[in-house]
Formats: C-alpha cells, structure tokens, sequence
C-alpha cells in the first residue's frame, strides 16, 4: 500500500517551494504517492477526510505566516475544521540571527492550531536557521526519519 503524502507550502519568496521539490525528489521511488500545493491556493478543504499532511512554511514579518499563506490560516482559526483524522509533520524555515524573538513562529502557529484542531503531529518538528544550515540539505536528510516514524504509524512497509 502506497503512503499519500500532501505537502502544504508557505512561502514568501520560493524557499519552501525549493525544499518541497528537494523532498519529492529525495522520496522519489519510496513507492509513495506526493501532492506538494501552495497554501496560496487552498482552503481548509483541502484536509478532507484526513490523512497525512506536511506542513512547510517559512515566517515573514514579524513572526507571521507568509502573505500567501495568511487565508488559509486565517480560515482554520475561524472555521476550526474537525482534524482528528489529520496526521502533520512540520518544517519551519527561519533565521535565527536576524529574528530570534520570532523564530519560526510562521511554523510554530500552524502547529498550535493544527493541534487545537484535534490533529495529531508525528515526530518532532524541524526548524530550519538558514544562517547555519542549508534548507533543502537539512529537509532532505529530516524527511527520511520522518517518513520513517509515518510508516510506523500506519504499518506501511517501505516499498524499496
Ligand atoms: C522581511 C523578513 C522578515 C522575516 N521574519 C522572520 C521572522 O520573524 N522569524 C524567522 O524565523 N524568520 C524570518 N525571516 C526569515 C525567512 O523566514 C527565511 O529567510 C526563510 O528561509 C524564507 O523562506 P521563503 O522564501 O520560503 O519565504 C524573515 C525574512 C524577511 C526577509
């Protein structure tokens, strides 16, 4: 069985795009099913039935989501969709040197209301500090221990 996998990408300036194609790329021939989509273009919609979500959003302002990605958090804080059968990763892109206070919040604010939301986060988050590591590099070698955990967690044998 094939392991369907949604990558909802926040971004301001096309990192967080970078690092999703870096992670298709890298989980190429894993025998999984990939729909990377920009939170640009979705609505609250989007969860469904539930199923397996990764979250990858950079943090732009002040602490705050992406422009482009400000609707559709907006629509989960007031709509408050039922997401028990939403299962999440979360990669969150940041600059520590520059925004220390605000470090990541973009990502760290779908992670509050996803699980307000009832759904359920797998494994620990990664918080991205592009003054040290390089996004993609560090998503791509995070995804293989994440997707890891996901197979665990609904008994999906690696196919390769
Ligand atoms: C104007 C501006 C504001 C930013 N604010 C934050 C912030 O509050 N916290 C943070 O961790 N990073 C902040 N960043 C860093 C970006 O999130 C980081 O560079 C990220 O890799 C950009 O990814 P993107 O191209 O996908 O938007 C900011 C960057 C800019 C240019």
């Amino acid at each position: 069985m094939a392991l369907n996998l949604n990558i909802l990408v926040g971004t301001q300036t096309g990192v967080a795009q970078l690092v999703a194609q870096e992670i298709e790329l890298r989980l190429d021939g894993e025998g999984m099913n990939i729909r990377t989509l920009l939170m640009d273009d979705i609505d609250t919609s989007v969860f469904g039935n539930g199923g397996v979500f990764l979250i990858c959003t950079s943090t732009y302002g002040q602490g705050d989501v992406p422009d482009g990605a400000k609707p559709f958090y907006e629509e989960l804080l007031k709509k408050r969709p039922d997401l028990v059968a939403v299962r999440y990763g979360l990669i969150g892109l940041g600059d520590k040197g520059t925004h220390a206070k605000t470090f990541c919040f973009g990502a760290k604010k779908f992670d509050s209301v996803l699980t307000e939301l009832g759904a359920v986060r797998i494994g620990e988050p990664l918080f991205n500090d592009s003054g040290t590591d390089l996004p993609e590099d560090e998503a791509a070698e995070w995804i293989v221990g994440w997707i890891e955990l996901c197979r665990k967690e609904f008994g999906v044998e690696a196919s390769t």
